[in-house]
């Protein structure tokens, strides 16, 4: 009888075990009557990180940022099995490019110049990579599209989700491919006619990536929002280069790239906050951070979720279930139900 008991306490004990992301996804395939009668109701009630991002289901807040690994699915479920809550694609267009020639990335002291040319395989081929994706995943996929007007960034996002991407983020801050990027995302007008091109045509979210190379974020922000925007990602790289003393040349084939990693850190979360006091819709945080601290600054800015990119790059795909645990600490800590109870929380002290 003693055994029995004892048997049953451990088996308890082994049940309450159960992962965050597991009792996230428990509660979306349990009747209400057995949640209320099964024992992980005590940790669903603690389920402190699962959030809605403009309609989106994320069983965390953290994200893999675009552009920083390839197209495959094998990649994306590495990134998802590492614990991302949603994976953003490589920037896709209309028609494949081979992008720059080599050296098309170089290491700085404090983060990563890049500039690839945006090569990508064109959405006709990358669709079928979607469909198949979307079969291995268990967490929301969205595609990142680029072109080189508002036609073709519609054209480009309704095959991404006819192919099935749960939403499309819009790369309308790239620092240095002509006529497209930051080209268009500087210029409020045309920045207006994109997103409402792609809004017409598109019936999933839609996201769209700043650059900081501008005056105001905010107010492009403000006029991706007027616009149609579902939310905002800020922030994309900071335009940046570095030259070669020895050969007194620029170091990249390209001369300019986009800077990410710890240096523009401060820089995002400064954007966060500022665009935090401007529009109502998520702003997902993107830029530098490498730890939960990093992420819990994101959060109290103003972002309801982050993106994390180049510091995979040094710490692997398990960063993402280090800064979820992190972050699940933090708030449990300090007392927190849910990590939306943090969002913005900096702005009202
Ligand atoms: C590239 C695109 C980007 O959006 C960015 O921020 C940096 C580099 C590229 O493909 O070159």
């Amino acid at each position: 009888m003693e055994q029995k008991k004892q048997k049953q306490k451990l088996k308890r004990k082994r049940r309450n075990k159960i992962s965050h992301n597991t009792a996230y996804k428990t509660k979306l395939y349990l009747t209400k009557a057995t949640i209320l009668k099964t024992p992980a109701v005590k940790i669903l009630k603690e389920n402190r990180l699962g959030i809605n991002l403009a309609g989106l289901k994320l069983p965390n807040p953290t994200m893999l940022a675009s552009g920083i690994l390839g197209y495959t699915k094998e990649t994306f479920k590495n990134i998802a099995d590492g614990g991302a809550g949603a994976i953003v694609t490589k920037s896709v267009g209309l028609k494949p490019r081979s992008g720059y020639a080599n050296p098309t990335v170089t290491q700085t002291s404090c983060g990563l110049i890049n500039a690839m040319g945006l090569p990508n395989p064109g959405i006709e081929e990358f669709a079928k990579e979607i469909s198949e994706a979307k079969r291995v995943l268990n967490v929301p996929l969205i595609v990142s599209v680029y072109g080189f007007a508002a036609e073709e960034y519609a054209t480009v996002a309704k095959k991404a989700v006819t192919a099935g991407a749960d939403a499309v983020e819009l790369n309308v801050s790239c620092p240095h491919v002509k006529e497209t990027g930051s080209e268009i995302g500087q210029k409020p007008e045309i920045l207006k006619e994109v997103v409402k091109n792609v809004k017409s045509i598109v019936q999933k979210p839609v996201f769209v990536k700043l650059s900081p190379n501008v005056t105001s974020i905010a107010e492009t922000a403000e006029t991706a929002v007027n616009a149609g925007a579902d939310a905002i990602t800020a922030i994309n790289t900071v335009k940046a280069m570095a030259i070669d003393t020895e050969t007194a040349k620029p170091i990249l084939s390209n001369k300019m790239g986009g800077l990410s990693g710890p240096a523009i850190k401060p820089i995002a979360l400064r954007c966060v906050y500022e665009i935090y006091e401007k529009v109502k819709v998520p702003i997902i945080g993107c830029g530098g951070i490498t730890n939960w601290r990093d992420a819990a600054e994101f959060l109290l800015a103003g972002a309801s979720a982050v993106q994390i990119g180049t510091a995979i790059a040094t710490k692997g795909p398990n960063i993402f279930r280090a800064i979820t645990r992190g972050i699940d600490a933090y708030l449990k800590r300090k007392g927190f139900r849910s990590v939306n109870e943090i969002v913005g929380l900096s702005h009202k002290s």
